[in-house]
């Protein structure tokens, strides 16, 4: 492995644009569970209870006491050094996208800038009603919380099962993956459209493909490189030489 390491990192350095996809395996070295790991969250959870319209429909407070949990959760951890790893190459890339299907926002937290989030923030309300956007960073939103504008009740501002991606994020998400010589693709299992099919893109238009998880996915047979590790390790060795 150490030999494709050398060689990535030498095709990294020296590309001027650059897209990476994460996923939930980039958080996991923070303590997050991931969604389909051995602990994955889904676990104690039913996804299709807690995380879709009809859910919240249904039962509100239900829906709301799983993203309070999420909050609680999230407030007690912090990025680390993959997402770290990113921020440095994003700041030695002309052109570099991170796209990520992770709702945690230690993306941001971290420092990316040119960043996707293309499910959403779990940190960003929204009113079901007037439609205004807020960001709220309380770690419990209570049990129905309401629009400081109309009383609407408010909902998380992230894609839940059943909904479109926005149109806008998910066009630029696509673009950069076509456009870039370098694609890479970390801690995701690559199941879930439509960001499963972007490096597929990616390679089609002649970018080289790179997959860092710790196990082999359905998309590791197109991968021109396929790193087996934990991201908060493989991503630092990547950017290394860069300063
Ligand atoms: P998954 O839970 O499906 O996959 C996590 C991936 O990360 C797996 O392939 C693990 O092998 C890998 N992994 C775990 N720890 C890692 C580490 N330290 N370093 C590198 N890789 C590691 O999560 P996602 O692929 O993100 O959608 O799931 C995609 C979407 O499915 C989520 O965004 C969510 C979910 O339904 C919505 O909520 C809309």
């Amino acid at each position: 492995m150490e030999k494709d390491i050398n060689e990535l990192r030498e095709i990294i350095t020296t590309s001027n644009r650059v897209t990476v996809l994460t996923g939930a395996g980039i958080s996991a070295e923070s303590g997050l569970p991931t969604f389909r790991g051995a602990d994955g969250i889904w676990r104690n959870h039913e996804v299709t209870d807690v995380a879709t319209p009809q859910a919240f429909a249904g039962d509100p407070e239900l829906v709301w006491e799983f993203y309070n949990w999420r909050r609680n959760l999230l407030s007690k951890v912090t990025f680390n050094d993959g997402h770290k790893a990113l921020v440095k190459l994003e700041n030695h890339v002309d052109d570099f996208t991170l796209i990520t299907q992770n709702v945690d926002g230690l993306h941001r937290e971290a420092g990316s800038k040119r960043l996707l989030e293309i499910h959403g923030n779990l940190w960003d309300v929204k009113c079901t009603q007037c439609g205004l956007l807020n960001l709220d960073r309380s770690q419990d939103m209570g049990r129905l919380p309401k629009c400081t504008k109309c009383e609407g009740l408010l909902r998380p501002n992230v894609v839940w099962f059943g909904e479109s991606l926005d149109p806008d994020i998910l066009g630029k998400a696509f673009d950069a993956a076509r456009n870039c010589e370098v694609m890479l693709i970390v801690g995701t299992s690559g199941i879930v459209q439509p960001a499963a099919s972007l490096s597929l893109h990616a390679k089609q238009g002649g970018a080289v493909v790179a997959e860092i998880n710790l196990e082999k996915t359905p998309q590791s047979g197109h991968m021109n490189f396929v790193l087996t590790g934990k991201a908060g390790e493989i991503l630092p060795m990547l950017v290394e030489s860069l300063d």
